[in-house]
């Protein structure tokens, strides 16, 4: 193998080549002709080995090389990289300096990216300093990938003073800056940037608008969306996000329909980002339609869509749609299993998501999270099983090491309480690590009431009081244990308490002064139930939201 003309058969030849085995046996040849010590032929070869992502075997096929000039190290650095085998990229890099071979402005752009995917901070600026000794900080590409690693590990300072710095900066690394502000939520300077540039490209704008969505700034987002001149599907996908990302769901779905009359057609993408605003809006119809579509139009079911659609008919109550689309799912994330085992638990079906939960811990591919444990917790709460929540609890510690927060100590409190077991419920106020909430209170103050604890009635009730001592609400819930349990004077007292503090009645009309008929319909822990569901609701939903987490860009 030499000369010219088989330099180029060979690089045609190994394009084709698509899989280990052929590789192998490709290799096998090169030894045969010596080629497999000629840096030319490796490099070509390693290249392609990185192409089908068999960097392991580049890696062995260098190292059999006496002696690898840069090339054929950088064409392994970038495979490495590509697949985030960062450590051994560093690795590489030293063995590389060891056998005196001297690295390149490539190199260095490699090794900065491995750099960044470690988050490798000191390590990335000795790096940086390497590069400035050995001259290579005036390249572009390098420029640009110091810049990219400073951002990344959120030295934005760092950042922009190598980017002020750079000579010959183009549309990409300008945006790149762009971005790099805007993810720390500084739109200011993003802004500034955005309007000094010299030419602005789809992706510049579309930063702009992914960055005022994250900041909140939804009427600029959308005033930018509607100015650019050109709109890409990932500038309309943006849009769409922006909208969801502020609950702003329906405006959300209005932007995808808009997106559709213009001819463009939506991706995977796309479309989970709608099913999703269809999931929070209860849109059923409109998702169902969603779903008919990816389907005619062959979208892959990757298991965001899928997770997105399980959810949505989950969530609109449609649990034998939710579980159909489940089960054909080929891959199933813990957000997909999230999904399906919370529509059961809202929907009443505690111990069938409990057996979902088993199933997906025999599984073993997804693990339970934060989110999952919320969802079984609450699962039991509203089935009332007392045994399998204390287990599950204490199994997300001691098993699964989930700190237990404010969502799963709330699921718990109210269960307990319900069940009766008032004060093991405040012995586990008590001990855990943050202040008790108003919403464990009124489940301490309900479960009082449900199980006749005068006691635990006072302790609790003080409490919620103290933390809003303005909601009538509450009062009336009070009124009520006392009234059932006939202590006429606290009755009273509470009375005279709304009066001095001028707590008004949240319902006009509505007579709870009349202790005798009306209060009973005013049934306090009715609307506590209604409140507390909302609250771990809109909690839960917000993780979920931020576990899909779709950057546009
Ligand atoms: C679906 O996935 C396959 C394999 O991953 C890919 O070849 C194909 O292009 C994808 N189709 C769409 C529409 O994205
Ligand atoms: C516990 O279950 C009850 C009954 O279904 C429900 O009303 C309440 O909102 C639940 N509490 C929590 C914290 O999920
Ligand atoms: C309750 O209302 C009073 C006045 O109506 C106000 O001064 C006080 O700050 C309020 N307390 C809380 C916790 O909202
Ligand atoms: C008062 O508490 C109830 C729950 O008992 C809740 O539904 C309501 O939102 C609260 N009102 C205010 C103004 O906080």
């Amino acid at each position: 193998m030499s000369g010219n003309g088989s330099a180029i058969l060979f690089s045609s030849l190994l394009r084709c080549c698509r899989s280990l085995e052929v590789l192998k046996s490709v290799h096998a040849t090169m030894i045969k002709s010596n080629a497999h010590q000629d840096s030319f032929f490796v490099n070509q070869f390693v290249s392609q080995c990185s192409r089908i992502r068999q960097v392991g075997y580049a890696l062995q096929v260098s190292a059999q090389m006496a002696e690898p000039n840069v090339f054929v190290y950088n064409a392994v650095f970038g495979g490495l990289v590509q697949e985030f085998a960062s450590r051994e990229c560093v690795e590489l890099y030293v063995g590389m300096l060891r056998s005196n071979v001297l690295p390149d402005g490539y190199t260095f752009s490699y090794l900065v990216k491995a750099c960044a995917q470690l988050s490798a901070v000191e390590l990335g600026a000795a790096v940086h300093a390497q590069i400035e000794k050995l001259g290579f900080g005036r390249q572009i590409l390098v420029r640009t990938v110091l810049t990219d690693f400073y951002s990344s590990i959120g030295w934005i300072g760092e950042a922009r003073k190598l980017f002020d710095e750079m000579s010959d900066r183009d549309v990409v690394s300008w945006t790149a800056m762009i971005h790099s502000h805007s993810c720390v939520g500084d739109m200011i300077s993003a802004r500034r940037l955005f309007d000094e540039m010299p030419e602005r490209s789809v992706v510049s704008w579309n930063t702009m608008i992914a960055g005022y969505g994250r900041s909140g700034d939804v009427e600029t987002a959308n005033s930018l969306f509607n100015e650019m001149p050109e709109k890409n599907l990932v500038s309309w996908t943006t849009m769409i996000s922006c909208y969801s990302q502020n609950k702003r769901y329906k405006e959300a779905i209005e932007c995808f329909e808009r997106m559709k009359a213009a001819g463009v057609s939506p991706d995977q993408v796309t479309m989970t980002t709608a099913i999703s605003a269809c999931a929070h809006l209860g849109a059923l119809n409109v998702g169902r339609e969603l779903h008919l579509y990816s389907m005619s139009n062959k979208l892959n079911f990757s298991v965001h869509l899928g997770s997105a659609l399980v959810d949505m008919y989950a969530k609109c109550g449609c649990l034998e749609k939710a579980l159909i689309t489940f089960y054909k799912l080929e891959e199933k994330n813990t957000f997909c299993w999230n999904c399906i085992i919370e529509g059961l638990a809202i929907h009443g079906y505690g111990s069938d998501a409990i057996t979902m939960f088993r199933k997906m811990n025999e599984e073993g591919k997804a693990r339970p999270n934060f989110v999952t444990f919320v969802s079984v917790l609450s699962a039991c709460n509203h089935s009332g099983m007392i045994e399998e929540g204390r287990r599950l609890f204490s199994s997300m510690i001691k098993d699964y090491s989930i700190c237990p927060a404010m969502e799963h100590y709330g699921c718990m409190v109210d269960l307990l309480s319900r069940g009766g077991h008032l004060e093991e419920a405040l012995n586990l106020m008590s001990t855990m690590p943050m202040k008790p909430n108003a919403v464990m209170w009124l489940a301490l103050l309900s479960g009082c009431r449900i199980h006749r604890n005068m006691e635990l009635t006072e302790i609790s009730a003080e409490k919620l009081l103290s933390l809003e001592p303005n909601n009538s609400s509450h009062y009336m819930l009070l009124i009520n244990i006392y009234t059932e349990g006939k202590a006429w004077e606290k009755v009273e007292r509470v009375r005279e308490m709304m009066k001095e503090k001028e707590v008004q009645k949240r319902t006009p009309g509505c007579s709870w002064i009349d202790i005798n008929g009306v209060v009973r319909e005013f049934a306090a822990g009715h609307m506590f139930q209604l409140s507390s569901e909302m609250y771990f609701l809109l909690l839960r939903l917000d993780r979920q939201l931020k576990l899909v987490g779709f950057s546009p860009e």
